[in-house]
């Protein structure tokens, strides 16, 4: 199997402007920092081609700029991204630059399609336009193009010459993958891209990804804070906290053999009664902010086996079984 992705420490940092009292203080000849918030420290992992990898972690922890940056709509602080061996991200530093193909065969689904379909485009329009300007496929053959790829997310044809707000929650979002499918790409980041449907239509759109990876090859980076998703999608799962990885292991030994109390902590999760879904259940103490993240394990402040180790010392991330890895001090 090979590495279709490389992600090699992978940072992001977000500089909060200066607000006006700051500045003021500043005028006065005090120093008042900007504040500089680790949204992403230094994330290094492979993805093999062909595999669903999951990411998880609670609200805030960095999913979603990972993603984006994966997927090369945001730029990287620091870091490099690798796709089949070739070099893609761009930085933050005035020379945001990225290549464009391979812009094209990473493309990302987000958890609500409506606000990204222009609601005054037919849907026949949506899905040609990136393919035709990127002359993939001239504009003769969009009938038959559109056609094609409705089939392929289950949507009949009759869909092509209607607008957006025509559809169901779930057929939109069958549109948005359509959209990304347009572009003929090879990875797919999901983030959260079901968890604004109904529990009954997640289930179909969830294995519209699976039959797609087989038909086509995909391969998916798929973040969801729903971790029976995770459990039902994945193959691998790499679980994140305040921006770093914690854990990574395949999705049978994350869910039967979790390592990391964090881990430990997020699986403890209990089917609400509402949805009967297992999603995180709030794990005691508050999240630290990534401003300010806490000293040694940034764990520690919630960690129930948290030692003085932990309150000084970074644990480092090491393999605990066959590609099994976990940062925690409790393995030294
Ligand atoms: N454009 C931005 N400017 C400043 N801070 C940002 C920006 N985007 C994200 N952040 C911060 O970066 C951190 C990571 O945010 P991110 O959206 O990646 O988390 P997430 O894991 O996707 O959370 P959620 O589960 O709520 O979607 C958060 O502290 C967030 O406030
Ligand atoms: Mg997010």
């Amino acid at each position: 199997m090979t590495d279709i992705l490389k992600v090699l420490q992978v940072s992001k940092n977000f500089v909060k402007p200066i607000d006006i009292a700051s500045k003021v203080v500043n005028m006065f000849g005090n120093f008042y920092n900007q504040e500089v918030v680790h949204a992403v420290d230094n994330v290094s992992f492979n993805v093999t081609s062909g595999e669903v990898v999951g990411v998880v972690g609670e609200s805030g922890c960095g999913k979603s700029t990972l993603g984006r940056m994966i997927a090369g709509i945001l730029p990287l602080t620091s870091g490099k991204l690798d796709f089949h061996d070739q070099h893609y991200s761009g930085f933050d530093e005035g020379n945001y630059k990225h290549n464009s193909h391979i812009d094209l065969k990473i493309q990302m689904i987000f958890q609500d399609p409506f606000s990204s379909l222009n609601p005054r485009q037919k849907i026949i329009d949506i899905i040609s336009e990136a393919p035709i300007h990127h002359k993939l496929i001239s504009k003769k053959d969009k009938k038959y193009f559109v056609k094609d790829i409705l089939n392929k997310v289950g949507l009949g044809t009759d869909a092509m010459d209607r607008f957006p707000h025509q559809f169901s929650g779930g057929q939109r979002q069958r549109i948005g993958i359509a959209r990304a499918l347009a572009v003929s790409p090879e990875f797919i980041v999901c983030d959260e891209s079901i968890a604004a449907l109904d529990v009954s239509i997640q289930a179909q759109v969830i294995n519209l990804f699976l039959k797609l990876r087989q038909d086509l090859n995909l391969t998916y980076l798929f973040i969801s804070h729903d971790i029976g998703v995770i459990q039902h999608i994945a193959d691998r799962v790499v679980v994140m906290y305040l921006g770093q990885i914690v854990e990574t292991a395949s999705s049978d030994e994350i869910f039967s053999h979790p390592n990391h109390p964090y881990t430990k902590a997020l699986l403890e999760g209990v089917p609400t009664l509402d949805t009967k879904k297992k999603i995180y259940t709030p794990i005691k103490g508050e999240i630290p902010s990534p401003i300010n993240p806490p000293s040694g394990c940034y764990f520690h402040p919630r960690c129930k086996f948290s030692t003085n180790k932990c309150i000084t010392d970074k644990p480092s991330y090491k393999e605990v079984s066959p590609n099994h890895f976990s940062a925690c001090h409790l393995n030294s």
